[in-house]
């Protein structure tokens, strides 16, 4: 029988730490509980001691996902690691998740420490996790580039004070296939107790290799593999999961390893971390990007049309790409859109099927042809609620080359109906000053993308805005056939999630502080 590998997916932490990205614990949440339902077996839920908003994350997570192991990052530190099992104490099964570097270099200028007081410092953290929890994963920091008979010694003291995962990173992307492939070879062979853990791997992707030596590590003992979604984090990223899958999936008769995954869930995951994270997906990105099943040259396409593996070397079904067919229109009824949702995977409880569908009809109103695409991007906006302090009632603009772009916005919130009118570059900037007179809380744009969701004039456009208020970052999503429309509701619902930020309680009691030293990042050692 093949052996099993085992998926820890850091897209929540590593993934995360991507230049840009910070999700509140909803959003988390719906992550999370995605990546349990395409089978992954750890989900990294966050760095607990980092900031309130990851320790949130975390614990919400570790309460309400079941399946996986839910994995907290410590550093080899007790705070870091009470901190940590607090917020997974919860979960079905917990892992607490500690690291510490051991390579010269980061001993030298990081760390400040010796080899023996590393040694010492990271067998006292896992004897630490270890009284809290039983699975505890260990991380030798840049262990691709430090001294291979020191690390052996730490991986077999690790083991035995308890560590039952010692993961070696590949921290910076240095490694080449060939040499990391016989760097895990000779950890399995050197180290006298490492039968008694499992050995992963988690390779950053600086030289675009992470996916390449990940399989190499498999090939040679690794029984855990850690990425992310889509490859997002630290600078160039991590492995990226999906093509990791794909490729043992594909070349199966290589690897000869099974995986937990249900593949059909793939590209579901993909998109969805895609939107939430606001990090589009290039075109041509492996197993996900837009063009990966697309055929364009002519002889390509007389091909597939022939024999789909002329050219094709996975199926698109596999991965649970959508057909993208035109099946709904106006006159579709409440049933087949309900039907339509559970093809594409939703499951919608009967407030949030009401609002969908209601959206759905409005949308069919303005647009020809409504595509599965779609209806995935108006569910997964209904989904997705968080509390609507603000709710857009109407926006007037008038613009153009002579005039000073002026636009009038009407919210509704606790107030009733409150109307604003401002001047403005253009005129979404306009609208985003009259909404910052009606909420009191301005914010300023920090980055701004525009999506067409599907083809054609009357496309639909999702609009991902980054949005600063005070010392929050915050991303809204907006969604319309008109680009200005689709600007202003990313632009509310990235208020509302401030304002649900702001005003919600913390851990001790206590409000958010916009200005304050909520986040610890910059602290890390
Ligand atoms: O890249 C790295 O070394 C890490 C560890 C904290 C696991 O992310
Ligand atoms: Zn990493």
């Amino acid at each position: 029988m093949a052996e099993r590998i085992y998926l820890l997916d850091t897209t929540l932490r590593d993934g995360e730490q991507s230049p840009g990205v910070s999700l509140n614990s909803h959003e988390k949440l719906e992550i999370a509980l995605q990546l349990a339902r395409m089978g992954v077996d750890v989900i990294e839920a966050g760095f607990p001691v980092i900031s309130r908003g990851d320790f949130e994350g975390v614990r919400m997570i570790a309460e309400k996902v079941k399946g996986p192991v839910i994995a907290g990052l410590a550093r080899a530190a007790k705070g870091d690691i009470d901190a940590a099992w607090r917020a997974i104490k919860v979960a079905e099964n917990p892992r607490i998740h500690t690291f510490l570097a051991t390579s010269d270099i980061h001993l030298k200028y990081k760390l400040q420490k010796s080899r023996e007081q590393v040694l010492q410092q990271a067998e006292e953290a896992v004897r630490y996790a270890k009284q809290y929890v039983s699975d505890v994963e260990f991380s030798a920091e840049d262990a691709s580039r430090s001294d291979f008979d020191y690390l052996c010694q730490v991986v077999e003291r690790v083991i035995d004070a308890g560590a039952t995962v010692v993961n070696l990173p590949d921290t910076v992307g240095y490694a080449v296939p060939e040499e990391f492939g016989d760097f895990i070879r000779r950890i399995m062979e050197r180290v006298p107790n490492m039968h008694r853990a499992i050995l992963s791997v988690h390779c950053h992707n600086d030289l675009g290799l992470a996916v390449a030596n990940s399989l190499a590590a498999v090939k040679n003992g690794a029984k855990q593999v850690e990425g992310t979604i889509n490859g997002i984090g630290e600078r160039a990223g991590n492995a990226s999961l999906e093509e990791f899958i794909m490729t043992l999936y594909t070349r199966r008769s290589i690897y000869q390893k099974e995986l937990n995954i249900d593949y059909r869930e793939i590209y579901r995951t993909s998109r969805m971390v895609s939107s939430i994270t606001g990090m589009a997906i290039q075109p041509n990105k492996a197993v996900v990007g837009k063009n990966a099943f697309a055929h364009e040259s002519g002889i390509h396409q007389d091909g597939v049309l022939k024999e789909r593996t002329t050219y094709e070397i996975m199926s698109p079904e596999l991965i649970g790409l959508p057909k993208s067919n035109l099946v709904l229109g106006k006159h579709s009824g409440r049933h087949a859109f309900n039907e339509k949702l559970k093809e594409l995977g939703f499951s919608l409880n009967e407030e949030e099927l009401n609002r969908a569908f209601q959206r759905f009809k409005d949308l069919a109103d303005k647009k020809k042809e409504v595509t599965d695409h779609d209806i995935e991007a108006l569910v997964k906006d209904e989904i997705w609620v968080i509390p609507e302090r603000f709710k857009l009632q109407y926006l007037h603009f008038t613009g153009g080359s002579t005039v000073v772009p002026t636009a009038t916005v009407g919210l509704v919130g606790a107030r009733g109906l409150v109307e604003e009118a401002a001047c403005g570059d253009g005129p979404v900037e306009a609208a985003c000053n009259a909404i910052d007179r009606i909420t009191g809380l301005p914010g300023s744009l920090v980055e701004y993308k525009l999506n067409a969701v599907t083809g054609g004039k009357d496309a639909q456009g999702e609009v991902v805005v980054k949005v600063a208020v005070g010392n929050l970052k915050v991303l809204g999503r907006g969604l319309s056939t008109d680009v200005i429309e689709a600007s202003v509701k990313a632009y509310i619902n990235a208020i509302n999630k401030a304002a649900y930020e702001i005003s919600k309680p913390d851990q001790v009691g206590g409000v958010v502080d916009l200005n304050g030293n909520d986040d610890n990042r910059k602290n890390l050692g």
